[in-house]
């Protein structure tokens, strides 16, 4: 079955060839909302996957129904999404995974995020004077690349849960960029609004622009022989292929001889990285358990803080049409970010209160500050003082985070289940670009300050760290079983739309395609950010009302998701994006 893996997936992408390849088409802006429309539910009995890209999905779906597992289908998904959706993911970013081991009815959280190198100092975004750099002029170059986590989390997991031939799982991707991919409508339009910071690196401007120098148009063909070298030396040496030798050296030298901008990344800090298996973080919310991704992601956290906030309300009989609702909703998150900006960094650094801010009897006290009918006032909304072990003091921090990532979703045959958020952070990350793939940004998402009026802050940068992430992989257990697999994109939104998801599927019944596709709403920092074009502008007026501050704009998730019920399985891929879900 396994020889006939290649040959399947091949077949796989010309049945999954979307239309913009048919044709040169103009490219649509992606960053237009299409939230009124709705996702297509798909149903399956045996197997699925959901990912941001038709071509990703279809070759993993391939590998499931040659009866691989969902880690082999994973390592597939994430090698072609580094093809096709180069500007999300890829090897030269980093990831978490959230895995549900049917056989062992286990569920296991894997960190590959990436790591500051350990040359850099918690000056690295400070400039002569002590001032913060201005974000984007930290993100492009070698300064903001983390040492990448994908290919040593991938390995990691296929060695534990992977069924099929390593080394066959990365040909399909590599036989797609050497026979080259169509340019799709979404990368097309999101190079030609890169600006100039695309172009500033020779590798990645000849990569996505033409000849003249003009932005690739959707339905291009692009070839990328680099990218399916890399994928053959990996395929054969395994991981330590990327993580020492040529590609490391190339890795090394990219980000420091980067022009204007160059990092302090050396040979031993990608030798050194490890991935780390972490406890997964879960709150129990009427009767279920929602499970997540820990630190040093603020994901798990964030999401069950506010789920643990609203358990005191009847935010089922409110309904989603209510004001009211959304009231609570936004100021449980409010109060959920106020403690995330505080306390939460990476734990193997600074030691974090994760459990108390996790306590029924915190969170009951913070809920009860939710109780009167008007907005929280700016100076009501602090962290707060959970329980815990150490006497530290950590002051507020301001880290920006922009778009890109992808997230997807796989349930095999056994009942595995995948979840996994994967990014290089902005879109496009660093801007460079080494043997057929992008370099990360990750360590702009450190806060740039080091103090808050002579507080440290807890998610400065350190040598060896991981900054925190908002990414929100999410697994919902009933009665110790899988029964929900979500996430998505969207920096440090991403805790708004999977909590406004999980809160939809649980409270208001909705289905997988109704949550996913469901206009957003949400307030992180006190402003109520509501989703353009959507219903979700009616609610703007009732909610200045309350007192807030309304912003409505473009909210660029990218929820994929897949229901386990005993009937078979459910999934659907957010219509803002280019995603399918696939099973049989
Ligand atoms: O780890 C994080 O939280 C961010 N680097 C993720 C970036 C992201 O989702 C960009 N979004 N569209």
């Amino acid at each position: 079955m396994q020889r006939n893996l290649f040959a399947c997936a091949l077949a796989a992408l010309v049945l999954a060839t979307p239309a913009w390849s048919q044709q040169a088409s103009d490219a649509t802006a992606p960053e237009a909302s299409t939230a009124t429309s709705t996702a297509r539910l798909v149903t399956a009995k045996s197997y699925m996957v959901a990912a941001a890209n038709p071509i990703a999905a279809a070759t993993g779906a391939e590998v499931l129904k040659q009866g691989g597992s969902a880690i082999d289908a994973a390592v597939v998904v994430q090698t072609m999404l580094g093809l096709v959706e180069p500007q999300s993911s890829g090897l030269g970013g980093g990831a978490f995974l959230v895995y549900y081991d049917a056989g062992r009815k286990r569920l296991t959280t894997l960190d590959g995020r990436e790591t500051a190198p350990q040359m850099a100092t918690p000056k690295l975004f400070l400039d002569k004077d002590g001032q913060p750099l201005k974000f984007m002029d930290a993100v492009i170059g070698g300064r903001s690349v983390g040492t990448p986590g994908t290919v040593r989390l991938l390995q990691e997991a296929h060695n534990r849960w992977g069924r099929q031939d390593w080394n066959r799982l990365l040909e399909p991707a590599a036989a797609l960029a050497d026979a080259g991919f169509a340019v799709s409508p979404r990368l097309a339009a999101l190079i030609a609004e890169a600006g100039d910071g695309l172009k500033k690196y020779e590798a990645t401007r000849n990569y996505f622009f033409d000849t003249s120098g003009a932005p690739l148009k959707a339905g291009a063909l692009l070839k990328n022989a680099a990218y399916a070298e890399t994928l053959r030396l990996i395929g054969e040496r395994g991981a330590d292929a990327f993580y020492t030798g040529r590609i490391a050296e190339a890795i090394v030298d990219t980000v420091r001889m980067a022009a204007g901008n160059p990092g302090v990344l050396v040979l031993n800090d990608l030798a050194d990285y490890r991935v780390r298996e972490r406890q997964p973080v879960c709150i129990s919310y009427r009767a279920l358990d929602v499970c997540g991704m820990g630190s040093p992601s603020s994901g798990a956290v964030a999401v069950g803080q506010t789920l643990g906030m609203i358990e005191n309300f009847d935010i089922k009989g409110l309904g989603p049409d209510n004001p009211q609702s959304w009231r609570i909703i936004g100021d449980a998150q409010r109060l959920a970010f106020a403690d995330r900006g505080r306390y939460l960094a990476d734990t193997d650094f600074v030691p974090a209160p994760i459990k108390g801010l996790m306590e029924k009897d915190y969170l009951g006290k913070r809920a009860a500050l939710l109780d009167g009918d008007k907005a929280l006032a700016d100076d009501a909304v602090k962290a707060g003082e959970p329980e815990w072990d150490h006497a530290l003091l950590f002051g507020r921090d301001k880290a920006l985070e922009l778009p890109s990532t992808s997230h997807f979703v796989i349930v095999d045959r056994d009942g595995n289940v995948v979840s996994m958020t994967t990014t290089i952070e902005n879109g496009f990350g660093s801007r460079l670009m080494t043997n057929g793939f992008l370099l990360n940004n990750e360590l702009t998402d450190f806060s740039f300050e080091t103090h808050d009026n002579g507080v440290p802050i807890a998610n400065r940068v350190e040598p060896g760290k991981r900054p925190r992430s908002s990414m929100s992989p999410t697994i919902v257990m009933k009665d110790g079983k899988p029964l929900l697999a979500i996430g998505s994109p969207g920096g440090s939104q991403i805790i708004g739309y999977v909590t406004q998801a999980l809160i939809a599927y649980i409270d208001w019944g909705k289905d997988v395609s109704q949550i996913v596709a469901m206009p957003h709403l949400l307030n992180r920092f006190g402003t109520f950010e509501i989703e353009a074009g959507t219903q979700a502008e009616k609610l703007a007026d009732p909610l200045k009302a309350l007192g807030y501050e309304v912003k409505i704009g473009d909210m660029n998730s990218g929820l994929q998701a897949i229901e386990i019920t005993a009937d078979g399985l459910k999934g659907s891929a957010d219509p803002r994006r280019e995603g399918v879900a696939i099973g049989e």
